[in-house]
């Protein structure tokens, strides 16, 4: 089995944190954008959990606009309900000036559907996230502390679905009519229906409309981003659950279903793994024996995948202070896994030599 190696991890572009509800993701996402910041790397953390999981750890006010929290550190905290509201009025004031006063009350009722049509807000959230992944000049790594799996899986639901998203909003099977005819009269020729078909056929903002060629522009935003997050050298995504059979369960689905998209995983790591000495204490010696069976089975069934352990701490991860020593036992965790299988490297070329 391979250790997960922090250095390789951090030299990722796009890293994401996924796993079950509870696990550890939001401890480990942000001790990791610690130790990226700490050595060099401009990183900026992400969460797109409306819970505010950022600012509760590092007790500090965090929002849509990015806050350095550290040298080499900015955080940022995404509302998908905000995000839903700032996207539906761009589109307004894009397309408001291009129709005509009779139509306005259409067009008001065609975004007022799609405010609340299903996958609005995580389309939205998309959108930003697209802008987020677009911001080479600024940071040299993006950490995602993501929503649970089946949100995090929908968001990568690669590329299709982000195209259909993005193209979906303005054309929707309940659109109104007069909006359709609108649109088809602004760009002659275009498939209403299915208005980002063929995208290869063209160039960006070749379409000359006003309406179309933002719709161009996020369509071209979606496949940057969808081409990044498959692209395993800048992105992946690293899993933590904890040594139980649901999470272990529900880890298996996940990186099944990234990896068959196509998307890199660095690694699984099992958080708050009981110590040793458990084994002397009345019932956690039943824990412990249960964490050992999940444990064996997860290397069983990840063994391609690299793995690690994190051991279970006398405190929560609270304050800067408590994200700066659990990242430290997270460094020593994974920089010591790496140091080990380097010695062990050498050992066996040395006994060979
Ligand atoms: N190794 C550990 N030892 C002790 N406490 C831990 C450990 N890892 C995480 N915790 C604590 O467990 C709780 C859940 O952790 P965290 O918030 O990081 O999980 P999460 O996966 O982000 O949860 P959610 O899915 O709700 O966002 C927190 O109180 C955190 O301080
Ligand atoms: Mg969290």
């Amino acid at each position: 089995m391979a250790s997960i190696d922090l250095q390789s991890l951090l030299r990722h572009r796009l890293l994401m944190v996924g796993g079950k509800g509870g696990v550890g993701k939001t401890s480990i996402a942000a001790s990791l954008a610690l130790i990226a910041a700490k050595r060099g790397r401009r990183t900026l953390l992400v969460s797109t959990d409306p819970a505010h999981n950022l600012s509760d750890i590092f007790q500090v006010p965090l929002g849509p606009d990015s806050k350095t929290i550290a040298h080499n550190l900015d955080a940022v905290e995404l509302s998908p309900e905000r995000e839903l509201d700032e996207y539906l009025e761009s589109i307004r004031k894009q397309m408001l000036p291009h129709v005509a006063v009779g139509m306005r009350p259409a067009l008001e009722r065609q975004l007022q559907s799609t405010r609340h049509s299903p996958g609005a807000e995580e389309a939205a959230l998309l959108e930003r996230i697209t802008y987020l992944m677009d911001q080479r000049e600024e940071y040299d790594l993006l950490i995602f502390d993501t929503a649970p799996t089946g949100h995090t899986l929908r968001l990568l639901s690669l590329p299709q679905t982000m195209a259909a998203w993005s193209a979906g909003l303005l054309a929707q099977k309940q659109r109104s009519k007069g909006l359709a005819s609108l649109l088809a009269h602004l760009d002659p020729g275009r498939d209403i229906n299915n208005p980002l078909a063929e995208p290869e056929k063209r160039q960006p903002g070749a379409s000359n409309s006003p309406v179309l060629a933002p719709m161009e522009a996020r369509e071209q935003r979606f496949r940057r981003a969808a081409k990044c997050l498959t692209d395993t050298t800048e992105s992946t995504f690293l899993f933590v659950m904890t040594p139980e059979r649901l999470p272990l369960l529900e880890t298996g689905r996940a990186v099944k279903a990234l990896s068959e998209k196509g998307v890199s995983i660095a690694g699984v790591l099992c958080n708050r793994v009981l110590p040793p000495q458990a084994e002397t204490v009345g019932f956690l010696k039943a824990v412990l024996h249960q964490q050992r069976t999940v444990l064996a089975e997860s290397e069983r069934v990840f063994k391609k995948i690299p793995q690690g352990q994190l051991a279970l701490m006398e405190n929560a991860v609270a304050g800067r202070e408590g994200v700066e020593l659990f990242a430290k036992e997270l460094e020593q965790v994974l920089d010591g896994a790496l140091k080990q299988s380097v010695e062990a490297g050498r050992s066996s070329a040395d006994a060979a030599g």
